[in-house]
């Protein structure tokens, strides 16, 4: 029985005057008990794909049915409820509270959810114990390899025996025999009553799916054209936080960079004046904006994919602002 149907499934963000489409027409389905691979480079839609089944970002069109129900279209109490009962979630990054052991992690929820210390610790010591840490539930996450605290932070994601799991790269930052850990507890998790979707770079792991969906990158084709963007004054070119994947020469006009600290003021960074370029760190690095681009006047900017701008870029460049 088909238990997950993505249909038609696109995702555009709006990134520095572009729109990125990570996702265009994706369709997606998956059997009751299936591992789901979701394979491809970085930038390719993996982490907007779960984000959008896990109901934690809202597709621009397309839908997502789980168990016969239409969740992209749930909204309010009911995507709140469908995240608490349906999905289990595992980040990138482990998220583990560092000051607690590995059955406080996997409490934490639980306890969150109004479950009673006594039955959230033997709930807790059992998960554990199925994901092989039986013997590591009183050390905390800086005692414990990596391979272990994934293993925790999954055992965490299955408190409420979620029937959807979710995990982006779960074997990132792991070696050879940890991997084979996260794997073979993934692959086992996989099983009637449950759908597991994995993200990863990794091709080993395809060898354990029941399915393989390769997500192509639909943007930053290396031979995207540069294009040329016309701003009004106070017009923002990105956002410090965003992800963005172009990098811009200034024509004409200024452009002022700036950090916004977290009580909301505004920390100058540089003024650009024409023939300087910036933004070019987050492409570069694969990282958020580190700060805000806004047009300080009128002005004009070259948008270059990562790949054309290399090959622009002079032998003595200016020295730019990094942001
Ligand atoms: N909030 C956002 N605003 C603008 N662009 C975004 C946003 N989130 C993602 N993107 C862009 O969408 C594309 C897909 O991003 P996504 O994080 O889904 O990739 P990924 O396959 O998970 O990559 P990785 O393997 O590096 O984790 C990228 O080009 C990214 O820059
Ligand atoms: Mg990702």
């Amino acid at each position: 029985m088909t238990m997950l149907e993505v249909r038609d499934l696109t995702v555009e963000f709006n990134s520095g005057g572009y729109v990125v489409r990570p996702l265009d027409g994706l369709d997606v389905d998956a059997e009751d008990g299936e591992l789901v691979v979701l394979l491809g480079p970085s930038g390719c839609g993996k982490t907007t794909l779960l984000s959008c089944i896990a109901g934690l970002l809202t597709a621009t069109s397309g839908t997502i049915r789980f168990a016969g129900r239409e969740t992209s279209a749930l909204t309010g109490v009911d995507l709140a409820a469908h995240r608490r009962h349906t999905d289990g979630v595992v980040f990138q990054a482990f998220n583990l509270i560092p000051s607690l052991t590995a059955k406080g992690n996997v409490m934490a929820p639980m306890r969150l959810a109004g479950i009673n210390r006594r039955q959230a610790a033997a709930r807790a010591e059992a998960l554990l114990g199925q994901v092989g840490l039986a013997e590591r539930v009183d050390h905390r996450p800086g005692a414990l390899s990596g391979g272990q605290q994934q293993r925790v932070a999954i055992a965490r994601s299955l408190v409420h025996d979620p029937p959807l799991l979710l995990a982006d790269e779960p074997t990132a930052h792991l070696d050879h025999i940890q991997v084979e850990g996260v794997l073979t507890l993934l692959r086992d998790l996989a099983s009637p009553g449950r759908v597991v979707v994995v993200s990863t770079h990794d091709d080993r792991v395809t060898q354990l799916a029941d399915r393989v969906v390769e997500l192509v990158p639909t943007t930053s084709s290396p031979d995207r054209e540069p294009e040329l963007l016309e701003l009004p004054a106070g017009a923002i070119v990105f956002e410090q936080g965003s992800r963005g994947d172009l990098i811009y020469t200034v024509e004409s006009g200024q452009i002022e960079v700036f950090r916004q600290r977290a009580d909301g003021t505004e920390e100058p960074v540089a003024v650009v004046g024409p023939g300087d370029y910036f933004g070019e760190l987050g492409p570069m690095l694969n990282l958020p904006r580190s700060a805000t681009a806004r047009a300080a006047t009128d002005a004009r900017l070259t948008a270059y994919t990562e790949h054309r701008f290399r090959r622009r870029i002079p032998t003595d460049p200016p020295a730019p602002p990094s942001v």
